[in-house]
């Protein structure tokens, strides 16, 4: 299965790239709330960061950091993401119209309910450049067993449910779930591309279950119904901490 990476990495790209586009800062929502009342109980702002609270963060924080230090492919992996023709094609992503439609409203959006696109920096990483347990030097286990611990912590049906739900219980969540699902022709698109393609030989090279990552996105996005199944026994006595 397997992905994260480069999910993750494309959140959090894609978080670094937003706050570049994202518009300057409108005035604060309290001012707004004072001048209207009667304004509505929920608050996508809000309802977006609750849904964000479920990614374990720190354990995901703590899983690359033992990688990133520990582990020579997932080095490697690391440095692809970071090359050149890589930073190129992330940037040609955030450039189809439908996308920046998409980010357009989602910042407007996030303005109007008091916060903005700087809520996914919250997904950004703190990586430090020393071990913080010595253990980590020997429990990594290449691209495979990061792959293996990520689908271990991370709730993917779970936000999916999540995501559905509040779709359900707020008409401007409802929107922005019907709009992340309405970007899968985008997807289809970008991933045709001879850079694309290019890119996901390059990872599959590197030893990423491409197939799962694939898998993964979809199913986190909305773009498949298809529940992703591990296709590996995770070793319980073989945790990261
Ligand atoms: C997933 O299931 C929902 C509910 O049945 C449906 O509305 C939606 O179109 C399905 N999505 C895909 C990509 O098949």
């Amino acid at each position: 299965m397997h992905f994260v990476t480069i999910a993750l990495t494309t959140i959090c790209c894609l978080g670094t790239g937003l706050s570049a586009i994202a518009p300057a800062p409108a005035a604060p929502a309290a001012s707004a709330a004072v001048g209207n009342p009667a304004a509505p109980a929920s608050n996508f702002y809000l309802e977006l960061r609750s849904v964000m609270r479920n990614v374990p963060y720190k354990q995901i924080e703590h899983l690359v950091q033992a990688y990133l230090l520990n582990d020579a492919e997932f080095q490697a992996l690391i440095r692809e993401i970071n090359s050149l023709p890589t930073y190129r094609l992330r940037m040609q992503l955030l450039n189809q119209p439908e996308l920046r439609q998409f980010l357009q409203w989602l910042s407007q959006q996030l303005i109007l309910s008091g916060g903005s696109l700087k809520v996914f920096e919250d997904l950004e990483l703190e990586i430090k450049v020393l071990n913080k347990y010595p253990h980590w030097a020997q429990s990594v286990n290449g691209i495979g067993g990061f792959e293996q611990e990520f689908s271990f912590i991370y709730p993917l049906a779970a936000i999916r449910n999540l995501l559905e739900t509040s779709a359900q219980q707020s008409a401007v969540f409802g929107e922005f779930w019907q709009r992340v699902v309405g970007l899968k022709p985008v997807y289809e698109r970008f991933l045709a591309t001879t850079q694309a393609k290019a890119f996901a030989n390059r990872l599959r090279t590197l030893g990423v279950d491409v197939a799962g990552l694939d898998s993964f996105l979809r199913y986190q996005l909305g773009w498949s119904n298809d529940t992703v199944i591990p296709s590996y026994d995770y070793d319980y006595n073989y945790g990261f901490y």
